[in-house]
């Protein structure tokens, strides 16, 4: 089960993008220095009950100071390309207005690190860090946060677009809208539908303003968006779950991927959702669908669905005999080939990224090393379903291995590890895992 499929068999496309990803939240720390303004992962981190341990982003790995090792890690590791993100409180303290120059000067030196290595930048402009003064303002489910995302991108193309040739817009707009403002399990922690739906609506629309600044400010450089995409599986094929998995399938999927690349809200979700739509603007579904260099897929885990009997709703089946990873989340990588080969025939997508794929696992130091057969697995198994889907035509031009270092992992603070480099949160050493070993060989058997 846990077996690694042989290497030698699989062949990538000699410019195929080898990757791992972060987010400057989960990684950088030094969240009081340099000018940086208060983000709503620090307000909600700071807020009793919000996160386990009670932990915070405000040391993380340290890399703020120690990016220079980060990048020598990854320079060891073979990877031609590295995704981060800017943290928008660094850039502008307020979310609006002054700039803090200390904040543009920490991304430059960073660029300019991965470039000496050889490493591509695959810039994020949004991983969640919100600047908390917006939020005050009504955060995302208000356009003006959409309005100010736009100037602050302009702020960051004008310092880096002459050397940063990938732009990400957005990260995961469903989790920025549906935990953020829907359920509350992320900052900044409010829980209202209306909200949810409207913070969707402005993130999706500052994906477009902001494509509107890159084509403008950065102009050889290519743009994308990252989108998280569950696979759904029915649990019967009877006519309810299958209506129950379309009702998912709509409200996780569609309702992101729709818009963005089809430039319309899916029919049958505008209708569930009509009560509570927010206003949508003449131009706006022009604006969010602008057209993509690449996009970005996330992909995890799946989900089996079936219907709830008395109204439809669909209801999330977990299987007990299943393989799962630390975060309860089923390992399938079929649903990953399926959905890239989903996207390719429903929506003649541009060229796909994957730009998150990985495993969390209880991971422990033994006599000095980091044994994680169960993450090697995972990816192996996971650039197995890509590569297929490469050779059926799907294309597919990286990978993004989440994550390069174990990290602050959101509500669940520090207790899931996602690296491949074991992170010692007391000592921020840096220990490269077995995982991390495995990857260097795979990629360098590709080159
Ligand atoms: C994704 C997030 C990323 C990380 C992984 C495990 O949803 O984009 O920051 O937390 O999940």
């Amino acid at each position: 089960m846990t077996q690694a499929t042989d290497n030698a068999t699989r062949r990538f496309p000699a410019d195929f993008r080898w990757g791992a990803a972060v987010s400057a939240y989960q990684i950088e720390g030094a969240v009081a220095e340099d000018g940086r303004g208060e983000s709503i992962w620090d307000r909600f981190s700071a807020t009793p009950g919000k996160v386990v341990g009670g932990d915070s982003g405000a040391v993380a790995c340290d890399s703020y100071h120690r990016y220079r090792e980060d990048v020598r890690l990854m320079k060891e590791l073979g990877l031609s390309a590295y995704r981060f993100s800017i943290a928008w409180p660094r850039i502008l303290p307020e979310g609006r207005g002054r700039t803090n120059a200390a904040g543009l000067d920490f991304y430059d030196k960073q660029v300019d690190e991965l470039l000496a290595a050889g490493i591509e930048p695959f810039v994020t402009l949004y991983h969640w860090d919100l600047p908390q003064a917006l939020e005050d303002r009504g955060g995302w489910p208000v356009r003006e946060t959409a309005e100010a995302f736009a100037e602050y991108v302009e702020v960051v193309a004008g310092r880096l677009g002459d050397r940063v040739r990938n732009w990400i817009t957005q990260c995961e707009p469903w989790v920025v809208a549906w935990l953020g403002y829907g359920t509350g399990e992320h900052a900044p922690g409010r829980k209202s539908d209306a909200d949810a739906l409207a913070a969707a609506h402005h993130v999706l629309l500052s994906h477009g303003l902001a494509a509107d600044v890159l084509r403008r400010e950065a102009p050889e450089s290519r743009l994308g968006i990252t989108i998280d995409l569950v696979a759904f599986h029915p649990l019967t094929d009877s006519p309810e779950d299958l209506a129950a998995l379309a009702r998912e399938d709509g409200f996780r999927n569609r309702w992101i991927l729709d818009p963005v690349l089809r430039g319309r809200y899916p029919d049958d979700m505008l209708e569930r959702f009509a009560p509570m739509l927010p206003a949508i603007e003449d131009g706006d579904l022009q604006t969010i669908s602008a057209p993509l260099d690449f996009l970005g897929v996330n992909y995890y885990t799946r989900s089996v669905v079936r219907s709830n009997g008395a109204d439809g709703r669909p209801v999330t089946v977990t299987g007990d005999d299943v393989e799962r990873t630390e975060m309860g989340w089923e390992v399938y990588p079929d649903g990953l080939y399926e959905l890239l080969l989903r996207l390719r025939a429903e929506y003649d997508p541009p060229p796909l990224y994957v730009t998150e794929n990985g495993a969390a696992f209880r991971d422990h130091r033994v006599n000095g090393s980091v044994h994680d057969p169960k993450r090697i697995s995972y990816v192996d198994r996971h650039l197995d379903a890509i590569a297929r889907a490469i050779e059926d035509g799907v294309p597919v031009h990286g990978y993004f291995l989440w994550s390069l270092l174990d990290n602050f992992e959101w509500s669940f603070g520090y207790s899931r590890r996602f690296g491949i480099v074991y992170v010692d949160y007391a000592t921020l050493e840096r220990v490269p895992k077995a995982s991390y070993a495995w990857y260097r060989d795979f990629i360098a058997s590709q080159r």
